[in-house]
């Protein structure tokens, strides 16, 4: 089923429309040419960004959405999300993050609902997403596939770390945008289509990024990223992130819990959750992952712990996908135990 925005049909008179205020398109976006074929200029969760349809725009292009994403369910997270920056009382918290949970459950644990992924993506978008134009533009100049994917690193990492436990509306904030940082210092000084590359070859398996590289120079580079983008992130992004602190995530980006990462090869006793929840997500998360549908939103979060179990167990310890599993599969299941940890 084609599912559209409402009065989305043409850009000519919405150039300020819902699409414009989101980074990331709900769906195809379709040149429909006045003579020829209609042309498909944006896949769903593309960064639609204003420089680019203002060629369309100049042009009087007509162009349509076939959306995947639905508003209902992109505004009630959106909402869900938002509160937790207006309630302080920590009872008021856990309750809004059962809601979270619960919205979040019925969407993307559930495999029977219709849904796409991409939902939790704009939700998380319109909740935390305040990097400055300028960082923006940077990151977006380096790669638009790598931002298009921190996107959805992103909005799972915090709707993840909301599931453990974590509430602090400002932290997860945070987190949501150190997912864009993790590969800073590549996005702003060593960018080359070889090392992002690597970066993409890395997540499909352990080592296979460094094997990728010829040049020692550019293995060099590609080792000591994470705390060259720690570095810089540090340096650069004061503006919009609450607790610089939080920024130290980026620094364990690529290690595994069984050693097997870089730069330090750190191990499970040595990442914390967070930690160990970070570097799961950014692995786990592929180009493939990126090719939204209108369906591929139902029981998601429930097969990413699950399906290529060996892969999983090497990034993710056994005790953090139970404690995930359990919260999202049992709503009712010891809430309380889980307290709000602010901070790292
Ligand atoms: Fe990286």
């Amino acid at each position: 089923m084609v599912k559209t925005y409402e009065g989305f049909s043409s850009l000519e008179n919405n150039f300020t429309s819902e699409m414009l205020e989101d980074l990331f398109a709900p769906g195809e976006v379709i040149w429909k040419k006045k003579f020829g074929n209609d042309v498909s200029i944006l896949k769903p969760g593309d960064i639609c960004d204003a420089e680019y349809l203002k060629k369309f725009w100049d042009r009087n292009a007509e162009l349509n959405v076939l959306s995947k994403a639905s508003p209902k369910n992109i505004s009630k997270g959106h909402q869900l999300f938002l509160s937790l920056s207006e309630v302080h009382d920590v009872s008021d918290k856990n309750s809004l993050r059962s809601e979270i949970i619960t919205w979040g459950n019925q969407l993307f644990w559930d495999d029977k609902c219709d849904c796409s992924i991409l939902d939790l993506v704009l939700a998380s978008y319109r909740a935390f997403y305040n990097i400055d134009k300028q960082t923006e533009a940077n990151l977006i100049q380096s790669s638009r596939l790598l931002f298009k994917r921190s996107a959805l690193v992103g909005s799972l990492v915090t709707y993840l770390a909301t599931a453990i436990g974590y509430t602090d509306f400002k932290f997860l904030q945070d987190l949501y945008h150190t997912c864009f940082l993790l590969d800073y210092s590549i996005d702003n000084e060593q960018m080359s289509s070889e090392l992002i590359e690597a970066l993409l070859k890395e997540q499909e398996a352990s080592g296979e990024g460094v094997r990728t590289l010829s040049k020692d120079s550019s293995v060099e580079v590609f080792i000591q990223h994470p705390r060259a983008s720690f570095d810089l992130a540090l340096a650069d992004c004061a503006g919009f992130i609450n607790q610089p602190q939080t920024l130290r995530l980026i620094k364990s980006h690529h290690e595994k819990i069984d050693s097997s990462g870089f730069p330090k090869q750190l191990n499970s006793r040595e990442l914390s959750d967070i930690e160990a929840l970070m570097i799961f997500v950014s692995n786990f998360v592929t180009v493939e992952h990126l090719n939204y549908t209108e369906s591929d939103g139902a029981g998601f979060i429930k097969n990413i712990l699950g399906e290529n179990s060996p892969k999983m167990k090497s990034i993710l310890s056994q005790r953090l996908i139970g404690l995930i599993s359990k919260t999202l599969d049992n709503l009712t299941a010891g809430h309380e135990k889980y307290q709000e940890v602010v901070g790292i």
